[in-house]
């Protein structure tokens, strides 16, 4: 497996496989790599010859007081698990190769980034929709691959892929969990023991959630109640939202839950914000 750190090597090495008739695969990633992420991998290396993961904490999506600085990286332990799971080059850029010169061009996407992550995280969908219009410019994929555990980003790209008439197909993939349930992510190195306990509540209300809509209940407050009293009874448990929105424009699902929904939480424990999500399908 190959590491490259600039965009003109990744964009030779690209179009030497597309000569060899091979399709591109791509996998866009910040590092710290997990299940969640090797599961993409392996998924593209099903419907594609060649894969490229990019790993790129990228500063244009994190807020001024959020984590970019300590996120963590390890492109030595990452160039490992990527190459197991069937990568075939990662693409590492720095912060200078991607932003040389002060960015005037962003992306932004409407109405889907205006609830959810979008309201707690102001500007946060627009570093991920342009970074993301930078990393396909570069890497020129036929397919994307993108985990539904961040639901309302993988709308964002889609819309995104539409709108601007981007020659990629994007291929939505299961959320992975660590045998416990928690959903995996990057960001669980930071809980405490303490924590990390707690934070399975989010799972246990996501399961109950479920359970409830498969059993015929449809009032969105009446789930949303049942979610929010199982995480709040956690001491260290504070919650950002608990919404059940429209799976299609992610507008607020208030009454009777009669379309495609998406139930998503944001709670913090401490210092780290958790998300989860399930698709609710009557
Ligand atoms: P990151 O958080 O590293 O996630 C990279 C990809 O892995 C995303 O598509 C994310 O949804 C997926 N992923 C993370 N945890 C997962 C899990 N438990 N199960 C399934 N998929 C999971 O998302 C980003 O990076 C960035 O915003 C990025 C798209 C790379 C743009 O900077």
């Amino acid at each position: 497996m190959k590491i490259i750190h600039t965009i003109s090597e990744i964009r030779h090495y690209v179009k030497e496989q597309r000569s060899l008739g091979n399709t591109i695969g791509f996998v866009p990633t910040m590092g710290s790599l997990h299940e969640g992420h090797l599961s993409l991998a392996r998924h593209a290396k099903t419907e594609n010859q060649t894969v490229v993961m990019s790993i790129f904490v990228n500063p244009l999506q994190f807020g001024p007081s959020e984590d970019f600085d300590r996120y963590p990286r390890n492109l030595e332990a990452d160039a490992q698990l990527a190459d197991s799971a069937g990568v075939d080059v990662i693409f590492a850029p720095s912060v200078n190769e991607m932003y040389p010169q002060q960015q005037l061009t962003y992306v932004d996407v409407e109405l889907v980034t205006e609830n959810l992550c979008g309201t707690s995280r102001p500007g946060h969908f627009r570093g991920v929709a342009t970074v993301v219009t930078k990393l396909f410019n570069i890497v020129l994929p036929d397919k994307a691959y993108f985990g539904q555990k961040d639901a309302q980003q993988v709308r964002v790209i889609q819309q995104l892929a539409q709108d601007l008439n981007m020659p990629v197909e994007i291929i939505p993939c299961p959320i992975v969990r660590e045998p416990d349930g928690l959903a995996m992510s990057s960001r669980n190195v930071y809980l405490s023991p303490e924590e990390r306990k707690q934070a399975l509540s989010v799972y246990r209300s996501i399961q109950e959630a479920q359970k409830l809509f498969d059993a015929g209940h449809r009032s969105a407050s009446f789930i949303r109640e049942r979610v929010q009293s199982i995480i709040a009874v956690e001491p260290l448990a504070e919650i950002d939202y608990i919404k059940i929105v429209d799976l299609q424009n992610f507008s607020d699902l208030n009454d009777q839950i009669n379309r495609d929904a998406l139930l998503a939480v944001a709670v913090r424990f401490g210092a780290t914000r958790l998300i989860d999500n399930t698709i609710l399908v009557p």
